[in-house]
């Protein structure tokens, strides 16, 4: 079974094949430099690049894997949530490959795709806990098969990824920060007393990081000096030392109040899902060193095993799309071409038809 993975939902324009749960090819544009500028994703602009590339982009998949659009048996598209003019690209340019290649449709819940992406690399042990943390997400699932997700918990406000980028911009860090609030934490060892976690003083299974947000802003407030000059990348490599160690234990003890607060919700919802085997890990927050720590030392100590994509397969792609939509396929379920896009804050319906 031949596979095209279509993701159109919010800056990443991508395709990929996937071909009996291998990826046979992939194809990627970040839009990341012409959001930069506003300091966060402009969702016409995102539309309308998604329009200009992904034709492109699904030539060149064709041309480099030697495959012919006549191939494909399903087409898989990320159907949302996501930015609605975004999605719509994507989705039709789905329901016209299918009208003219007679290819089958299935529409892929973005959330699930980044859990499920990891099974291009392993099988995926069920059930299982997923811990999706995204740039617009963060929710605990209970997992019994790649169709059945039970949703756990859910962000109140912010998702894991929109607190590091926010935190990020306050710095005037370099568009997006979380990855840069990453790697210059990987430089102290963090200061747990700084930064609360949030939201943890409760039974809640939900997620809130405004309060840790605004900690950080009134401490950022306090100490004005802390703020990049300019927020080019090379602003980063002028710093003298002694900013550099002060700026790395912000960020280092503002990762450790987020990847702890993960760990006490993900231990929460444990106890809701005993029978779990295994805890997976997804979304582009999945890329960070100490949430990675954490989520191994709670697997350890739970004796599950722990399911962590490759740092390629984290953050938004097609192959996950095409992975998932090949899982759906294998279970029957399809969309007829009526289907619709989904946009952020509205529940993917399970609106399959039946064959
Ligand atoms: O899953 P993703 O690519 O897009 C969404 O579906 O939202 O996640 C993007 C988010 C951004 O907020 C980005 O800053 C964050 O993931 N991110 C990271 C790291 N790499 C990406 N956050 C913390 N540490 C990282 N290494
Ligand atoms: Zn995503």
């Amino acid at each position: 079974m031949l596979t095209l993975g279509i993701e159109t939902s919010c800056d990443e324009t991508a395709v990929a094949l996937v071909e009996d749960g291998r990826l046979v090819g992939q194809q990627l544009a970040s839009q990341v430099d012409q959001h930069a500028v506003f300091g966060g994703v402009v969702p016409e602009i995102a539309s309308r690049e998604h329009l200009r590339l992904l034709p492109v982009l699904f030539r060149e998949l064709m041309g480099e894997s030697g495959r012919a659009p006549e191939d494909i048996d399903v087409v898989a598209v990320a159907r949302g949530p996501g930015l609605l003019g975004a999605l719509l690209v994507g989705v039709s340019f789905a329901k016209a490959l299918c009208l003219s290649t007679g290819a089958r449709l299935t529409g892929v819940n973005h959330l699930w795709a980044h859990l499920l992406a990891p099974s291009l690399e392993r099988e995926l042990p069920f059930p299982a806990l997923g811990l999706l943390v995204s740039g617009g997400h963060t929710h605990t699932y209970r997992i019994d098969s790649a169709t059945e997700f039970e949703l756990l918990g859910k962000t109140l406000d912010d998702a894991a990824g929109e607190a590091f980028d926010k935190v990020a911009k306050q710095l005037n860090f370099p568009y997006p920060g979380g990855r840069h609030l990453d790697n210059l934490g990987q430089e102290s060892q963090p200061d747990t007393a700084l930064f609360p976690r949030a939201f943890v003083d409760n039974p809640s299974l939900d997620f809130s990081f405004s309060g840790l947000k605004t900690a950080v802003a009134n401490h950022i407030a306090a100490h004005p000096h802390l703020v990049l000059e300019s927020m080019e990348a090379e602003s980063l490599e002028r710093l003298s030392a002694e900013k550099r160690a002060t700026l790395a234990k912000v960020c280092a003890s503002f990762n450790w109040s987020v990847a702890d607060t993960l760990r006490i919700k993900v231990e929460r919802a444990y106890r809701k899902a005993p029978d779990a085997r295994a805890i997976i890990v997804a979304g582009g927050v999945a890329a960070n060193i100490m949430v990675r720590a954490f989520m191994k030392d709670f697997a350890d100590s739970h004796g599950l095993e722990l399911v962590l994509p490759g740092f390629s397969l984290c953050t938004d792609n097609a192959a996950m799309v095409a992975a998932a939509g090949e899982l759906m396929a294998r279970n029957g379920k399809y969309h007829s071409l009526d289907m619709e896009a989904i946009p952020r804050g509205r529940t993917v319906p399970l609106d399959w038809i039946s064959v």
